[in-house]
C-alpha cells in the first residue's frame, strides 16, 4: 500500500506533520494539545454539531469546526487565541443556559467534560435570569438512566447507536430549546453493548444504574486491567472506593476493543467482591483443617506431592504466571492438567471488526492452552488412589464432581469448593483485582493488568505461591514480584521468548505464533 502523503502545518506555535485527511483536532492531539470538544469521538463519524471545537486558521474567513476541518499544506492554526477563545466561551454559554445547577449531585461530576471545559474557558457567570427548561429522568433500558436536562445533544449516543451497534434505537426529538434525545417506539437499550453510551456521553445525562450513587469520581483509584468475563480480551480500567471494585470501565486499544466494552464485561465484576474468600492457608492435623503459617502449608503440599501424580483442575481465569507455574509442579510429577469452561453465546459488535463478547467466558482460555493444559469436559477422569488432586481457583459449580477415596486434595484458591471439603491442604490466593499479572486474549496477545486493591488476609498472589510450592519441592527459589515471575515464563516458553512487562506496556503484544490464532477469514492471508 502506498504510504500516505503527509502534510506539514503550525498548531499554537508547534510544527505539526500529519497524514493527509487528518483532522486539525486529531493533529494537534500530536503536538500534546487538547481541543474543547464535545461532539467528536475518534470511534464515531463525524457530525460537527456542538460547535465546542472552533479554532482560528490564518486566511480562514471564518473560525473552523477543527473535528471537522482537515489539515492544510503550510496551514496556521491558533487553539487559544482570542477570537477561537470567544467564540467557545459563547458556545459554553448557549450550553449552560438550560444546564441544572446540578453538579453537587451528579455523578459524572468531577468527570464531565461540561465542568472541565467551563473551568477551563467558560463564563464566570451566566446572563440568564429566566427559568430553566426542565424534563423528567427517563429510564432508556438496560443499564442506561436519561437525565434529559443535563443533555447537551451532542448526538454521540445516537451515532453510536446507528454506526456502530447499527440497532437504530435513539434520535433527536423536537427542535430548538425543546430538543431531546428520544427512543424510537418500542425499542430500548437492552442491546448488550448500549452501556456504551454511559462513557461515550460527555457530560451527566447518560448514567449506569449500577453504579447510580456510588461514588463521586475524585473517591476512586484506578489500575490499568483487562476484562476477565470471557477471551477477547477488552483493556478496562478497575475503579475501587476504599478497597472495594465499584466500576469496570473501557480503556482505549486499537488491537482489541477500540473504545468499548460489552455490558457482560462492564457488570461482570461484582465476583470480585466474593466474600466467602479462603484467607488463611490451612493444613490437616488430627483429622481437621487448621489455620497454619504458610511456611507449614507449602511444606505439607510439597510432602504430598513428593513421589506422587498431580492431577491438576485449573481455572482458565489464572493468570499466564501461575499456569506457567503450575505446569511445572505438573511436569515435576508427571501429571496432567486440565481445564474446563462456561460457554456463552457470541455475540459481535457490528461496527468493530473482530470485536464479540466470546463464547468462552473465561480470559485466559487461549493462555491455558499455550502452556500445555488440556480443556477437558471430564477434568477428574483418571484420577484414581494414590494421585493429588490440585484444585487451582476452579470451583465446578454447576457440576460438583466427587473426589475418589485416597486421593489427597491440595486447593490453590480465592475460595474453597465444598466438594474439596476432604483437602488435605489449602492456599489462599488473590483474585485478578488483587495483584499484577497477564492473560493471553483469543489472538494470542498477552496483556497485562495491574493491581486494584489489596487481597483479603494472607492471601497470595498465585505465581507468588506456586513459585514457593515449587522452591519446597526443590525446583528453584520463589519469585518475589509478577515481574519476575513472568520473566521466568518468557524464558522457558517460546511462545513468550524476548517479552517482558516493559515490552508488552499496558497495551500487550501478541505471543511468537500469534498466526495461528488469527481470525478465519484472515488465516492464511499474508
Ligand atoms: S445524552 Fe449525552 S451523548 Fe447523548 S446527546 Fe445528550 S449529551 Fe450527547
Ligand atoms: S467482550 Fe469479553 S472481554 Fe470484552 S468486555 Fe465483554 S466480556 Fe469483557
Ligand atoms: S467537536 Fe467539532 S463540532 Fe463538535
Amino acid at each position: 500500500m502506498a504510504e500516505p502523503k503527509l502534510i506539514n502545518l503550525t498548531i499554537e506555535g508547534r510544527p505539526v506533520t500529519v497524514p493527509e485527511g487528518t483532522s486539525i483536532l486529531e493533529a494537534a492531539k500530536t503536538a500534546g494539545i487538547l481541543i474543547p470538544h464535545y461532539c467528536y469521538h475518534p470511534g464515531l463519524p463525524v457530525a460537527g454539531v456542538c460547535r465546542m471545537c472552533l479554532v482560528e486558521v490564518e486566511k480562514m474567513p471564518k473560525l473552523a469546526p477543527s473535528c471537522a476541518t482537515a489539515v492544510g499544506e503550510g496551514q496556521i492554526v491558533h487553539v487559544h487565541s482570542p477570537k477561537a477563545l470567544d467564540a467557545r466561551k459563547g458556545v459554553l454559554e448557549f450550553l449552560l443556559i438550560n444546564h441544572p445547577l446540578d453538579c453537587p449531585i451528579c455523578d459524572q461530576a468531577g468527570e464531565c467534560e461540561l465542568q472541565d471545559y467551563t473551568f477551563q474557558e467558560g463564563r464566570k457567570d451566566s446572563r440568564y435570569l429566566e427559568p430553566k427548561r426542565f424534563n423528567p429522568v427517563e429510564d432508556f433500558g438496560g443499564d442506561v438512566l436519561y437525565v434529559t436536562n443535563r443533555c447537551i445533544l451532542c448526538t454521540r449516543c445516537v451515532r453510536f447507536m446507528d454506526n456502530v451497534v447499527q440497532e437504530p434505537v435513539l434520535n433527536v426529538s423536537e427542535r430548538g430549546d425543546r430538543a431531546v434525545i428520544g427512543k424510537h417506539a418500542e425499542a430500548d437499550l437492552t442491546n448488550p453493548w448500549a452501556g456504551n453510551v454511559i462513557e461515550l456521553c460527555p457530560v451527566g445525562a447518560l448514567l449506569s444504574k449500577d453504579f447510580l450513587n456510588k461514588a463521586r469520581a475524585w473517591e476512586l483509584d484506578r489500575a490499568a486491567s483487562v476484562c476477565p468475563n470471557c477471551t477477547q480480551g477488552c483493556n478496562s480500567i478497575l475503579e475501587t472506593r476504599e478497597g472495594t471494585v465499584v466500576r469496570q470501565r473501557p480503556r482505549s486499544n486499537d488491537d482489541v476493543n477500540k473504545f468499548f466494552l460489552c455490558d457482560e464485561g462492564r457488570l461482570g465484576y461484582r465476583w470480585l467482591e466474593r466474600r466467602d474468600r479462603v484467607e488463611l492457608p490451612y493444613a490437616r492435623a488430627g483429622g481437621t483443617l487448621v489455620p497454619v503459617e504458610w511456611e507449614h502449608a507449602l511444606r505439607a503440599a510439597a510432602a504430598l506431592l513428593a513421589g506422587k501424580r498431580a492431577v491438576v483442575l485449573a481455572s482458565p481465569m489464572l493468570s499466564n504466571e501461575a499456569l506457567y507455574l503450575l505446569k511445572r509442579v505438573i511436569d515435576r510429577t508427571s501429571g496432567v492438567g486440565r481445564f474446563t469452561v462456561r460457554v456463552g453465546d457470541e455475540v459481535p459488535l457490528p461496527g468493530v471488526p473482530d470485536l464479540a463478547l466470546r463464547p468462552e467466558r473465561a480470559a485466559n482460555v487461549t493462555g491455558a492452552e499455550i502452556l500445555g493444559f488440556e480443556r477437558s469436559d471430564d477434568p477428574l477422569a483418571g484420577l484414581g488412589a494414590g494421585d493429588v488432586l490440585v484444585v487451582a481457583d476452579e470451583e465446578l459449580a454447576h457440576e460438583p464432581p466427587s473426589v475418589p477415596a485416597g486421593v489427597s486434595v491440595i486447593v490453590v484458591g480465592t475460595t474453597h469448593p465444598t466438594w474439596a471439603a476432604s483437602a488435605d491442604v489449602v492456599l489462599p490466593i488473590t483474585n485478578m483485582a488483587e495483584e499484577e499479572g497477564t492473560f493471553t486474549n483469543l489472538r494470542g496477545r498477552v496483556q497485562r493488568y495491574t493491581q486494584a486493591k489489596p487481597g483479603p488476609g494472607l492471601a497470595r498472589p498465585a505465581w507468588y505461591v506456586l513459585g514457593d510450592l515449587l522452591a519446597a519441592m526443590g525446583e528453584g527459589s520463589g519469585y518475589f514480584t509478577a515481574r519476575d515471575a513472568f520473566a521466568a515464563l518468557a524464558a522457558g516458553h517460546p511462545s513468550f521468548a524476548d517479552m517482558s512487562y516493559e515490552s508488552l506496556g499496558l497495551k500487550g503484544r501478541p505471543v511468537a505464533d500469534a498466526e495461528r490464532f488469527a481470525p478465519a477469514e484472515l488465516a492464511g492471508v499474508a
